[in-house]
C-alpha cells in the first residue's frame, strides 16, 4: 500500500471524530462583529489551537495583533527538502440572523435527515478547519506528509479583516510558503468538486441622511416639511436603472473582458437559469437580472447590494416623519475595478442624488481587493487530479461572488506563489443566512482531496 493510500485508509477510521472535532467548533459562537462578545471569538481560537495541537500541528499558539481578533498558527515542518504549504480558514462566523427563522439552534449543531448538519459555521468555515486537522492527522498516522505545513486560522474574517495588513507586516516571515491552499469557498453543485478562481472584492459604505432636529408629526409637519427616510429612498433608488443595471456613472469602465477560456468554463457548467433559480431562492416571476448567464454575472461584474435599512422600525412604525434614515450598502467589485475608485464614485454619486438639501453623511466602512488567478501553473492540474480521485468526479474552475481579504495581499506577500480555493460550501449552505448547513458526504471528500493534494503538490511545486 503506498502512504497516500495508507493516510486515506486512517482518515476512514477518523470520519467520526472529525465529525465532533466540527461540532465542537460550532458550540462556540464565535461572531467576529463588533456588538458581540470578543470572548468567544478568543473561545474558539483556543479550541481551534487545542484541535490542530492534538491532531498533530506544532508550535501551535495564538497570533495576537493589537486590536484584532486572535489569528491560530500551527507548523509541521518535517518533510525535509520538500516545499511548504500554507493553509488557510477562519474560526469566526456571522451573527446567527434572525432566530425564529432556525429550525435547529444556530449554535448546536444538528444533524439532519438530508446528510446535511446544521449550525452557523458548519459549513463557513469551521469545516476548512477540520478538513486541514484531518488531513495532516492522516498523514501522520501513515508515516508524515509529503510537503512541509503551515496554517493560519484567522479570526476576522467575517468582519473584513481589518487588520491583515497589520498581521502581514508582523508576521510575514513565518507564514513564507511555496504554495497556499484555502478552504473556505464552494463546490458549484453537491458532489462537484471546484476549484475557486477568482473572487470579488468588497466596498462596504454607511449612509445618513437627516433632516430635521427630531421626528415629528407626520399630519402637524407633513407637506412641507422633508421626509428623510423618503431622501434616502430616491437616494438609494439612484443606483441603479430601471432594468438593475448599475447607474454609476464610471462604474463598470475597467471591468475586465472575460477570456475565451473563461467563456468556456463557464459555459460548460452543469447549470441553467431554472436550477439558478432554484438554488438562490428565486420567488415566481421575479427576474434574473444582467442578461447574461448568471454565474457570469454572479463572478465577473460588479453587484451592489442594500444590505440594511433604517428608519423607525416596524415595532415602533407610527404617524411620524423620521428625522433621519440610515442604509447600509455593499458593492462587489471585480477585475480590474479599483477599490479607491469605486469609493470615491460611489460616494459622489449618492451626494448628487441627494434631494431637497438633506444633510448626507457617508461612511466607508471596509474594503477589499478582487483577486484573479490563471491556472497554468501545474498546482491548478495537480488540484484538479487530487479533487477527482477524493470526489470520483472531475473537478471544475468557477469563479465566486463572495470575498475572502486574506487572498489577494498574501498570494502577493508571498511573491505570487499559487493559491488554491477549495471547499464546501454548496449552493444549498446558506451561508450567512439561518439554517446553514454542511454536506457531510462532501466534507468527507474535501478531507479526501486534502490528502491527496498535499502528494500531487509534493511532486509540482518548486521550493
Ligand atoms: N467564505 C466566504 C466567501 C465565499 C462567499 C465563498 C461565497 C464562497 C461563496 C467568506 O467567509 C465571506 O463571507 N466573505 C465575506 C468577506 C467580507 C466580510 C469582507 C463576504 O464575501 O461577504
Ligand atoms: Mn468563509
Ligand atoms: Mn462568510
Amino acid at each position: 500500500m503506498t502512504k497516500v493510500d495508507d493516510a486515506i485508509k486512517h482518515y476512514a477510521s477518523a470520519e467520526t471524530r472529525q465529525l465532533e472535532d466540527l461540532k465542537t467548533l460550532v458550540r462556540i459562537p464565535s461572531v467576529s462583529f463588533a456588538g458581540f462578545d470578543a470572548a468567544r471569538v478568543r473561545e474558539s481560537a483556543e479550541a481551534t489551537a487545542r484541535l490542530l495541537r492534538e491532531r498533530g500541528f506544532e508550535n501551535v499558539r495564538l497570533l495576537e495583533v493589537a486590536g484584532a481578533h486572535p489569528y491560530v498558527f500551527g507548523e509541521w515542518l518535517h518533510a525535509q527538502g520538500k516545499p511548504t504549504v500554507l493553509l488557510y480558514a477562519h474560526h469566526d462566523v456571522q451573527p446567527a440572523g434572525d432566530e425564529s427563522k432556525w429550525k435547529t439552534p444556530p449554535f448546536e449543531p444538528t444533524l439532519g435527515a438530508d446528510g446535511r448538519l446544521y449550525g452557523r459555521g458548519t459549513a463557513d468555515d469551521k469545516a476548512g478547519i477540520v478538513v486541514h486537522a484531518s488531513a495532516l492527522e492522516a498523514w501522520r498516522a501513515a508515516g508524515g506528509a509529503p510537503v512541509n505545513l503551515k496554517i493560519v486560522v484567522e479570526g476576522e474574517e467575517e468582519s473584513g479583516s481589518d487588520h491583515l495588513g497589520e498581521f502581514l507586516r508582523t508576521y510575514a516571515p513565518l507564514v513564507k510558503a511555496d504554495a497556499i491552499i484555502l478552504t473556505d469557498t464552494g463546490n458549484f453543485e453537491t458532489g462537484l468538486p471546484s476549484i475557486t478562481t477568482a473572487l470579488r472584492g468588497i466596498v462596504v459604505l454607511t449612509v445618513e441622511v437627516r433632516a430635521l432636529a427630531q421626528s415629528v408629526h407626520s399630519g402637524m409637519w407633513g407637506g412641507p416639511v422633508p421626509d428623510a427616510a423618503m431622501a434616502l429612498c430616491r437616494i438609494l433608488a439612484s443606483l441603479t436603472n430601471p432594468d438593475g443595471s448599475i447607474a454609476v456613472p464610471g462604474l463598470t469602465a475597467k471591468v475586465r473582458p472575460l477570456t475565451a477560456a473563461e467563456q468556456k468554463d463557464i459555459e460548460s457548467l452543469p447549470t441553467t437559469n431554472a436550477e439558478f433559480r432554484r438554488q438562490a431562492g428565486m420567488l415566481d416571476g421575479v427576474e434574473i437580472l444582467g442578461g447574461r448567464n448568471p454565474w457570469e454575472q454572479n463572478w465577473r461584474q460588479p453587484s451592489i447590494a442594500v444590505n440594511a435599512i433604517q428608519a423607525s422600525s416596524r415595532k415602533d412604525a407610527r404617524n411620524i416623519i423620521n428625522e433621519s434614515a440610515w442604509a447600509r450598502v455593499g458593492v462587489r467589485l471585480v477585475a480590474d475595478m479599483d477599490p479607491k475608485e469605486t469609493i470615491a464614485l460611489v460616494t459622489a454619486h449618492l451626494r448628487k442624488a441627494a434631494p431637497w438639501g438633506v444633510k448626507v453623511d457617508i461612511e466607508v466602512e471596509g474594503s477589499a481587493g478582487w483577486w484573479a488567478t490563471d491556472t497554468s501553473h501545474p498546482a491548478f492540474a495537480a488540484a484538479k487530479r487530487a479533487l477527482e480521485t477524493g470526489y470520483g468526479k472531475p473537478a471544475v474552475f468557477m469563479g465566486c461572488g463572495g470575498s475572502i481579504p486574506f487572498v489577494e495581499p498574501f498570494a502577493t506577500e508571498l511573491g505570487g506563489v499559487p493559491a488554491l480555493l477549495i471547499g464546501v460550501e454548496d449552493p444549498y449552505t446558506n451561508a450567512h443566512g439561518e439554517n446553514e448547513s454542511v454536506h457531510l458526504g462532501d466534507l468527507v471528500k474535501a478531507t479526501r482531496s486534502a490528502i491527496h493534494l498535499y502528494s500531487e503538490l509534493a511532486a509540482v511545486l518548486q521550493r
